[in-house]
């Protein structure tokens, strides 16, 4: 568990770093305004990547390159069932990208199911302190 100021954002994405392989599925979960999208810059900065990170509230998907994986960045708070099934996540999947998936959690269905689940919610006290948990889980075949 990570709890503080944006180094705790840091600390967690420099521990999800080290989990990552080719595949994964990482579901981001959190309100509005968490810090999934702040929390997914953190993991490319600390994965070497100069790529800038933003949120893909609107276009959905972005890929996010660095020296050692393949991100793919979602936002689906504005998609359907439908919509997630037309992304294409498992041709993405198998293409080794690792997806990093905001309101995965929507879609139980329709989505692919995690491997990883970080879960980030907000202090009542202080605004810019998050408590951040990453769990792994484990072989779903
Ligand atoms: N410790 C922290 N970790 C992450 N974001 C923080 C933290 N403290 C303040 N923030 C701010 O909270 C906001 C989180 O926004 P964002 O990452 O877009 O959230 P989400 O993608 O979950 O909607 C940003 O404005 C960020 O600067
Ligand atoms: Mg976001």
């Amino acid at each position: 568990m990570f709890k503080g100021g944006i180094q705790a954002t840091r600390d967690a994405a420099a521990a999800l770093a080290l989990m990552l392989k080719p595949g994964m599925v990482v579901s981001l979960v959190g309100e509005l305004g968490a810090g999934k999208t702040t929390l997914v810059a953190a993991l490319a900065a600390a994965l070497h990547s100069d790529h800038p990170v933003s949120s893909p509230t609107f276009t959905v998907i972005h890929e996010v390159p660095t020296p050692t994986l393949m991100l793919c960045h979602i936002d689906a708070y504005r998609c359907s069932a439908r919509d997630v099934l037309n992304l294409g996540l498992d041709d993405y999947q198998q293409d080794g990208f690792v997806l990093l998936v905001e309101w995965l959690e929507m879609f139980a269905d329709a989505g692919p199911i995690p491997d990883i689940t970080v879960t980030l919610t907000e202090d009542n006290n202080d605004p810019d302190v998050r408590t951040i948990t990453i769990t792994e889980h484990g072989d779903q075949a």
